[in-house]
């Protein structure tokens, strides 16, 4: 009888910690404060997270899976009045390039991806013409959509 209460007592923690704030292996973070200048280097520091996981720093930009499986992952770009490129990183490979124009212009990719854990995304300036990014109209999320 004890063990049965000593278990339901365990399971009804996990429900109410399994539905808390924290996203489940995935994560959304934006870039509020006009131009951002100083903290896209040496990658973008998205700093106001939604959708919070234990995999993303908002120090730091980098995500790093947790666990292992295939998942979406999109960037949002908007440069403001000035041209500018991005890169979406893969463990110090590029996965994709984004471009915006400069006239308010945005540009977005959502691709898939494999990741196992351990594995590192982060989005870079990809081109020193232009080093600013303007505001919450920067996104970058991930979300798991099949574990292996
Ligand atoms: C995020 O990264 C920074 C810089 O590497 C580190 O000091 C900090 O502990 C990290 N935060 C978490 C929650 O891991
Ligand atoms: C995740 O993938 C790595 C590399 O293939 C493997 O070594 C590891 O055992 C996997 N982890 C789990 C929990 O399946």
């Amino acid at each position: 009888m004890m063990t049965m209460m000593h278990l339901f007592t365990c399971f009804l923690f996990v429900l109410m910690f399994g539905t808390s704030e924290q996203c489940e292996a995935s994560f959304t973070a934006t870039l509020p404060g006009g131009y951002n200048t100083n903290n896209l280097k040496p990658c973008v520091q998205y700093n106001q997270v939604l959708c919070p996981d234990d995999g993303y720093n908002s120090t730091t930009g980098v995500f790093t899976a947790e666990i292992n499986g295939t998942y979406i992952v999109s960037v949002t770009m908007m440069t403001g009045l000035v041209a500018g490129h991005t890169n979406l990183m893969k463990n110090d490979g590029t996965y994709v390039w984004l471009y915006t124009g400069n006239q308010w212009d945005m540009a977005t990719q959502v691709v898939c991806m494999d990741l196992v854990e351990g594995d590192r995304i982060w989005v870079i300036m990809a081109n020193t013409a232009s080093y600013t990014l303007f505001d919450v109209y920067n996104v970058f999320s991930a979300g798991l959509v099949s574990s292996d």
